[in-house]
């Protein structure tokens, strides 16, 4: 068959990196074809050029579409050829509708200039059905939480009806059942003859639905695997040239520690009609503990961490190493020694007008000065250190945080949690969007800071990883605690059932 898609010797680089060295990559009309590869590979790169977001003239190598040399200038003679793409950072303009930013830039198609805003919302409320969503067309996207975004934005894409679609990690924010119903979808589309380009580091999704998959090392191709060839190790030793040991490191909760964290009655408003915010939360964590927070997206995990660290209005009762805080802002919870993760990192994680060593050391500067002014030499010693530590891959402490991959930036934020040595951390999805070596990496600082005496929480849409790395797993749904077990006592399915008990009971009290 021949490729409906395909690149040959495909060359880009930027100021001081060659993100891609020679790449040819061939997609076969109607398959839903994986582009993997450890952070910095080069992924987004090639979906960019693919889409004119690096326009013809800035790489070379040839493109062809359906057999014909295309050269495109940019994302919207892309899009007029059928090429889709759901980019990897989000893009909403937070102010309009759902069906607005659907329809931004595509409005009069085929149907002169105006069309009525109900025909928008009608042909919204279509494209999210079929994706088996339940978002309002009506609603202000600033209302909706990140996966929802994600979510408008691959209906975006959809509005256009691609020939060929790339999405570029478009799970990394979802937790199951929503991948689940993206995977449908993708599923769906591939019936109605679209052919699809999907990049992820989550490997059991490439198993359950790609039908051949592109492996990219350091900007070349590594492996070209057909899917009777699909093997989990397959593909991590492709992407890194080495096998990968066991994935949980092992860890203990401490016996008798000191609670190191207590919540109380913790109360948080929900954003109005998305979620639950959090209904009368209370829990502990030892000094050396590890908890998890399992539950679906938008049950209130991440506002029961944003209520603890003061980013939302909240009450309740906080108390650090036995000492009662009053928490009314992120300041407050910063001085108790409590630091966040943040799941969104380009929202309100990082600075993007920043080069990547002050992002890592923005808040961090009191250890690294003396007498009011900070040492250069010790904050850039310690921004290599934190650099080498994670594997950040960036041409040096200088370069722009904009030009960053998406796992790199992820270890930005997670360096510069780590630099203020907390005794409290809070991590909302720490793995986002990581590769499997990193993601090792994460898991074994986790445990590390653990073995110190920090007291972790861990919020991740990845039931394994709260089930593998934390010590005790809190489920919430509606806001609430449902369940509590041990590590060992419990898996994926006693987890979903306490969900699925919680919200029949929702609806039984609704009735
Ligand atoms: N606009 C840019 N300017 C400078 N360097 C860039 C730019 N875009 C990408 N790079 C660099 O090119 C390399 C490949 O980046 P790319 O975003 O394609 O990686 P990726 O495979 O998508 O990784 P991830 O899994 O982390 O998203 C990285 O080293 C990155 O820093
Ligand atoms: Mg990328």
């Amino acid at each position: 068959m021949d490729p409906i898609f395909s690149a040959r010797g495909i060359v880009k680089a930027f100021a001081g990196v060659q993100a891609l060295r020679g790449v040819d990559f061939n997609v076969l009309p109607g398959e839903i074809h994986a582009l993997l590869g450890q952070n910095g590979a080069g992924k987004s790169t090639l979906v960019k050029i693919l889409n004119g977001v690096h326009p013809a003239g800035s790489y070379s190598g040839e493109i062809t579409l359906a057999g014909e040399t295309v050269s495109f200038a940019s994302p919207a003679a892309a899009r007029a050829a059928g090429v889709g793409y759901v980019p990897q950072e989000i893009e909403v303009l937070e102010q309009l509708s759902v069906a607005e930013n659907v329809f931004a830039g595509h409005t009069g198609l085929g149907e002169g200039v105006l069309i009525h805003r109900h025909k928008l919302e009608a042909r919204t409320r279509a494209i999210l059905d079929d994706l088996g969503l339940t978002i309002d067309p009506k609603a202000i996207v600033a209302s909706l939480t990140s996966a929802q975004r994600h979510l408008v934005m691959i209906a975006r894409a959809l509005a256009l009806k691609p020939r060929v679609l790339m999405l570029d990690e478009p799970t990394a924010s979802l937790s199951g059942t929503e991948v689940e119903a993206l995977l449908e979808v993708l599923r769906r589309l591939k019936r109605q003859g679209v052919t699809m380009i999907y990049i992820t580091h989550r490997l059991p999704e490439v198993l359950e639905v790609c039908d051949r998959a592109t492996v990219l090392r350091d900007g070349r191709v590594a492996a070209e695997l057909g899917r009777d060839a699909f093997e989990e190790e397959r593909f991590i030793f492709a992407m890194s040239g080495q096998r990968l040991q066991k994935l949980f490191p092992a860890h203990e909760a401490p016996v008798g520690a000191r609670p190191m964290l207590s919540v109380e009655h913790l109360n948080v408003a929900g954003k109005p009609g998305a979620i639950y915010g959090a209904r009368d939360v209370s829990f502990s964590v030892a000094a050396g503990e590890i908890v998890g927070l399992a539950g679906l997206l938008g049950s209130g995990r991440s506002e029961i961490l944003h209520g603890i660290f003061g980013r939302v209005p909240a009450d309740g009762a906080v108390r650090v190493d036995g000492q009662p805080i009053a928490i009314r802002s992120p300041r407050d919870a910063r001085d108790a020694g409590i630091a966040l993760l943040t799941e969104d990192r380009k929202r309100d994680g990082l600075l993007f007008n920043l080069p990547v060593g002050a992002n890592i050391t923005i808040g961090n500067l009191d250890p690294l000065s003396a007498r009011g002014m900070v040492r250069g030499d010790r904050e850039r010693s310690a921004i290599l250190e934190a650099m080498r530590q994670l594997n950040v891959k960036a041409s040096s402490p200088q370069a722009s945080v904009a030009h960053l991959s998406g796992g790199n930036q992820q270890k930005l934020l997670f360096a510069r949690v780590l630099m203020r040595a907390p005794k409290v951390l809070l991590l909302d999805e720490p793995t986002k969007g990581v590769d499997a070596a990193t993601r090792q990496e994460i898991y074994r600082l986790v445990v590390e800071l653990a073995n110190k005496g920090v007291a972790l929480v861990v919020v991740s849409s990845e039931l394994e990883e709260v089930l593998g790395l934390c010590d005790r797993c809190l489920t919430i749904a509606d806001g609430r605690i449902v369940d509590e077990f041990k590590r060992g006592e419990g898996g994926e399915d006693r987890v979903l059932r306490a969900v699925a008990a919680a919200q029949a009971e929702t609806v039984r009290a609704a009735s």
